[in-house]
């Protein structure tokens, strides 16, 4: 399961899907309209969940993202890979409105333009952000870390004091599934295993039942079985959610994603499926540093 993303991968036949008679480089459109359930609330009539158009941010001049064009469908399980500095974890700042681009569109569904809404109203339009690093309230038990995470909160006390609803404890219990954390409900969050807080927040996550779930290098430092078992979550959620998921190694890329973005530079150089991306020209002289 587990490879870096150094030259090797990219010669590495690994176990991918039968190539495809049609080999031509795909666009994000071809994926659009793989998802069945949308949320409340968001127009996605077109299919289409997150659009970006020639979206640029600079940084003293410098510009970590340099017209970028991703489109990403309702449902669909997208991954995002590139070298150190390509503007994958700036994208992702981009999209939840820590950063804004000095030019360029950003729609979540038809009509919500993200570039005009703070990081707040954005998280509650249903964009939820997995960081690398677990963030769970260690000095609580699982089950105290979801209930927290519950949309209806609004204050970290009056949620823990508040009855739940038997629909809240269902969701909880369901998550709790999803996540493979059931017999550790009340286990202290501190102790569980790098995996398991991974886990965790994602199911915090998940009870605000975002939309779009952005992850950003979600299986470094984990297991192999908890590597697979990310895997295997992930393309659960793919379909009821719409995700995009930015990571290095490329078995776990390879086991989940049927359409993979490479970035470069700040630009989208290649998308297609990873064995596409894996024989295009640029992408290899890219990893190769030639
Ligand atoms: N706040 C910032 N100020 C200046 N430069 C930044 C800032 N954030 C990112 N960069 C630069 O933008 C480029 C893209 O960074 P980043 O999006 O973190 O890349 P990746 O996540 O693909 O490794 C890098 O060259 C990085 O140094
Ligand atoms: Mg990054």
């Amino acid at each position: 399961m587990r490879v870096t993303a150094t030259a090797e991968f990219m010669l590495e036949p690994a176990f991918f899907p039968p190539l495809e008679p049609n080999r031509d480089q795909g666009s994000s459109r071809d994926a659009i309209g793989l998802g069945q359930r949308v949320g409340p609330g968001l127009d996605t009539r077109h299919g289409t969940i997150l659009t970006l158009e020639d979206i640029s941010v600079s940084f003293d001049g410098f510009k970590a993202l340099n017209d970028l064009n991703l489109y990403i469908g309702v449902g669909e399980l997208r991954c995002i890979i590139g070298p150190n500095g390509a503007g994958k974890t700036t994208l992702m700042d981009v999209i939840t409105g820590k950063t804004r681009p000095s030019h360029g569109k950003a729609w979540f569904g038809e009509t919500l333009d993200l570039t005009q809404m703070s990081e707040v109203q954005i998280a509650q339009a249903g964009i939820g952000r997995k960081f690398q690093k677990p963030t769970v309230f260690e000095a609580l038990s699982v089950f105290e870390n979801l209930e927290l995470a519950q949309k209806t909160d609004k204050s970290v006390w009056a949620s823990l004091r508040a009855r739940l609803s038997g629909e809240q404890k269902d969701r909880i219990s369901e998550v709790l599934d999803t996540i493979r954390l059931t017999s550790s409900v009340n286990r202290p969050a501190g102790l569980l295993s790098h995996g398991q807080k991974q886990f965790l927040e994602i199911g915090m996550l998940l009870m605000q039942d975002p939309q779009l779930l952005l992850l950003d290098e979600p299986v470094a430092g984990m297991t192999d079985a908890e590597t697979e078992f990310t895997a295997e979550l992930f393309k659960n959620l793919a379909g009821k959610h719409s995700l995009m998921v930015v990571e290095q190694d490329m078995g776990f890329v390879g086991a989940i994603a049927d359409h993979v973005t490479v970035l470069h530079q700040g630009a989208v150089l290649a998308e297609g499926s990873l064995e596409q991306v894996q024989d295009n020209e640029r992408v290899i002289e890219v990893y190769l540093g030639r």
